[in-house]
């Protein structure tokens, strides 16, 4: 009771104090729908499932009102808050904003009203002149419902440098002489609205301004007159993607902006260019970044990459080209892109600045020697999805490339490549079959990602596996090496891999894996057995990865799951058995299923019911495992073993009962033996003795005797 007196005393006073710093204009608290850091700077009130905002100290710096459901926001709002510097209103469900609303922020320099429903940002002609934002630099209105620029933006916010009017329903572009006011303006992202054309003087108010990066992606442009972009001299990025612009019209535009032009970064992907020209592009001499990216293009004039000495990353990824030729000119090039053509070849010698190659989903058939030079910076080869069949040994020579994806060729064999310190090697999707002991000498200490899935693998020659002393991952999935496993002939495979932490043996036919083989394998914490035929996971030496915390062996043969193995394997933290033939018989099942009540492992996919069926007996057949209820008492249900045992006893007490009556016949036998033979002699005594009696008589009557 005096607890409870003394309670609520404290809840009053502490009631009482809070009030009072209220009312005496103490700034320092925060609401309780909010989280405040940094000494009531940040307030963090996103993700609250707020409808309205909270009340809020001015010491406000940061404001997080993102993600909540705010539909509208009241006038006097943030009238207080003039320490505010970024105001996040993301993904709210704000209808109308108004600078009126705002004039107050006169510290505000990020505003982001971005993925709300605002139909439109009013902005008054008769704004008085002290609603301005004077310190804004970037206003985000992405993703809304507005279907023009806000009208008279530039005298709300002058020193904007970000306008992000990206995904709205804008249709009209024309930047009128107002605009030249925001003379701070670089980046201006029209994206995804929906423009269709632009006109030669729609951009005049932003040509006096050195506007830096415009995106027009995703506008259903189909026609752009050619002066529009004339005279954007400090135009340094420029995204046309995803709209229907010609060849001609691109010419005509490329051409206007001229020698001078200092485009540095150029999009073009996702257009229906076909050809890519000396005469379409040889005028952006500062070109640094271009992407045709899926752009139908069959044609690359080999010229043009004399013209565009500074190009330091083509991307011609998903088009249709058969050749590519003078990427030689290209000295600059660091990241090349050319996945998904048709290319048969590539000649790459001469670029020594490279540092990353994706020619992957081609049609090359071999990688010839000395084809990439010797590339101190090479760090990614891509040369996946080609068909590749062959490999020069000095196809890789003097690169010291990191990562190398040969994934999905033809490759049947493979020795060593001659290269070094590589770390990640794909060679999945392969026909590899034998794996030379040479393929991992001089990487064997550097790699940490070995993918061998999907090959033809059914042992190892000579231990290729040595030194492995930087293996983290190991994927030998769809393989053949399931006998080898089960007859140990892989003893040797993991014993220098002592840091690995995964490793993939899914869909090896594996029946066993014999003991010993897993020993080496301290810090794996991985083991992937899916899609074998393990019967019991004792055929799998299981036991024996004791640091592993996910063990994964859906698809196999296992009746039951073996709880006193899992016990073991004190690590265990997540295991999958899904989708095996599970015996729904009191004895098989109960000790798993009581196990999986108590146990603290998590056992993917249990509540799928397809995935944890009965299989065994008929009757069950389909049944969800966990619905199964036996009403066995415990005593008929011996774990496997005991009843083995006593079973054993039995034998050994019918044995023991058989052998003493055996014997005791026998005794009897012998006993009964002794008397009669005793008997027999005596009585063939007497008879003995009873013919000489009678012979004696038929003596004495034969005369002749
Ligand atoms: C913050 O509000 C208090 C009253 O609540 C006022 O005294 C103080 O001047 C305000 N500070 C600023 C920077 O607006
Ligand atoms: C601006 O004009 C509107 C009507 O167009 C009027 O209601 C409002 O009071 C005016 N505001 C100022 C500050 O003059
Ligand atoms: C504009 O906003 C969109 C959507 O939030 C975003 O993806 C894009 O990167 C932004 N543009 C710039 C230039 O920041
Ligand atoms: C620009 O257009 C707006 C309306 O869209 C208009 O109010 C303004 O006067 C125009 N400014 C110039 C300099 O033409
Ligand atoms: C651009 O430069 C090329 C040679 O570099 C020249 O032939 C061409 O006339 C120039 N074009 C313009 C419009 O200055
Ligand atoms: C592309 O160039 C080839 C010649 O290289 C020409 O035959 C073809 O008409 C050009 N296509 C377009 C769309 O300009
Ligand atoms: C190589 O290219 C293929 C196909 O384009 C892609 O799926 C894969 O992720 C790439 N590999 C690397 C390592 O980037
Ligand atoms: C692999 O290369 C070694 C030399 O590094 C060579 O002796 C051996 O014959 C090659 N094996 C195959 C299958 O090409
Ligand atoms: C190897 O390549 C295959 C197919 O491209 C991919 O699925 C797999 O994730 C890659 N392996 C690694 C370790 O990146
Ligand atoms: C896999 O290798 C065996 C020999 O180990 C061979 O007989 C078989 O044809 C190979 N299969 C494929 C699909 O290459
Ligand atoms: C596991 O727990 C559930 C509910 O807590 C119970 O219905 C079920 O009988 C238990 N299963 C076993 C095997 O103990």
């Amino acid at each position: 009771m005096a607890l409870l007196v003394v309670y609520s005393c404290c809840l009053f006073l502490a009631q009482a104090a809070y009030a009072t710093a209220f009312s005496e204009g103490n700034l320092e608290w925060c609401s309780h729908q909010c989280t405040c850091l940094n000494n009531y700077r940040t307030v963090d009130c996103a993700r609250r499932m707020l409808d309205h905002v909270p009340s809020l100290s001015n010491l406000t710096v940061n404001l997080y009102l993102d993600n909540n459901r705010i539909e509208r926001i009241a006038p006097e709002t943030f009238q207080t808050l003039g320490n505010l510097m970024m105001l996040n209103m993301e993904k709210n469900a704000i209808r109308t904003a108004a600078a009126s609303y705002f004039c107050s922020l006169q510290n505000l320099q990020i505003l982001n009203l971005g993925s709300n429903k605002l139909e439109a940002f009013l902005i008054p002609d008769n704004l008085t002149a002290d609603c301005k934002l004077p310190s804004l630099k970037q206003l985000i209105l992405s993703n809304n419902r507005l279907s023009a620029l806000p009208p008279n933006l530039p005298n709300f916010t002058p020193s904007l440098k970000l306008l992000n009017v990206s995904f709205n329903t804008i249709r009209s572009v024309s930047f009128n002489g107002s605009f030249s006011m925001l003379m701070s303006l670089r980046v201006l992202d029209l994206r995804g609205n929906q423009i269709h054309q632009i006109m030669a003087d729609d951009f005049a108010g932003l040509k006096a301004i050195p506007l830096n990066t415009l995106s027009l992606s995703e506008c259903g442009i189909v026609h752009i007159e050619p002066e529009a972009f004339h005279e954007m001299t400090e135009l340094a990025s420029l995204s046309l993607s995803r709209n229907l612009i010609g060849y001609n019209t691109l010419e005509a535009i490329f051409t206007a902006i001229g020698n001078d032009s200092q485009l540095v970064q150029l999009d073009l992907s996702e257009m229906f260019l076909q050809n890519v020209t000396a005469s379409l592009l040889g005028m952006l001499k500062r070109l640094s970044i271009l992407d045709i990216f899926e752009s139908s293009v069959h044609y690359v004039e080999p010229g043009l990459f004399d013209l565009l000495p500074e190009l330091e990353s083509l991307n011609v990824g998903h088009n249709e080209l058969h050749e590519l030729e003078n990427v030689g000119a290209l000295k600059q090039l660091r990241w090349l892109n050319a996945e998904w053509n048709h290319l048969t070849e590539l000649d790459l010698t001469d670029l020594d600045a490279l540092q990353s190659i994706d020619v992957s989903g081609n049609q090359l058939k071999m990688l010839p020697g000395g084809w990439l030079g010797a590339k101190e910076n090479l760090q990614l080869l891509n040369v996946s999805h080609n068909m590749i069949t062959s490999i020069h040994p000095e196809a890789f020579a003097g690169l010291s490339l990191q990562q190398l994806d040969l994934s999905h060729n033809w490759l049947s064999t493979l020795n060593d490549t001659g290269l070094q310190r590589l770390r990640k090697l794909n060679l999945s999707h392969n026909r590899l079959s034998v794996i030379t002991p040479q393929l991992f000498t001089n990487v064997a200490d550097t790699l940490e990602d070995v993918d061998l899935s999907h090959n033809n693998i059914s042992n190892f020659q000579q231990a290729p596996f040595k030194d492995f002393i930087s293996l983290q991952e190991l994927n030998l999935a769809y393989n053949r090496l399931g006998r080898a496993l089960g007859e140990g002939l892989l003893c040797d495979i993991f014993s220098s891999m002592g840091h690995l932490q995964q490793v993939d043996l899914s869909a090896n036919e594996i029946v066993q894996i014999s003991a010993g083989q897993w020993q080496h394998l301290h810090h794996v914490n991985t083991v992937a057995l899916s899609y074998n035929h393990i019967k019991r996971l004792g055929d799998a030496s299981v036991i024996e990865l004791t640091a592993v915390a996910r063990l994964v062996m859906d698809y196999n043969d296992l009746s039951a799951v073996d709880v006193d193995v899992l016990d073991k394997m004190d690590y265990l933290e997540e295991a999958d058995f899904g989708n095996n033939p599970f015996a729904c018989t009191p004895c098989v099942a109960l000790p798993f299923l009581r196990w999986l009540n108590h146990s603290t492992v998590r056992i993917l996919g249990k509540a799928d019911r397809q995935r944890y069926q009965c299989y065994m007996p008929p009757e069950f057949a389909g049944q969800y495992l966990l619905d199964y209820h036996p009403t066995i008492p415990d005593a008929d249900c011996k774990p496997h073993r005991e009843r083995h045992r006593s079973q054993l006893d039995w034998t050994m007490i019918a044995v023991a009962v058989a052998g003493v009556v055996v014997f005791i016949i026998l005794v009897t036998v012998l006993f009964f033996y002794t008397q009669i033979c005793q008997k027999i002699k005596s009585l063939h005594y007497r008879w003995q003795i009873r013919y000489r009696e009678v012979s004696g008589v038929e003596f004495t009557n034969d005369p002749k005797v």
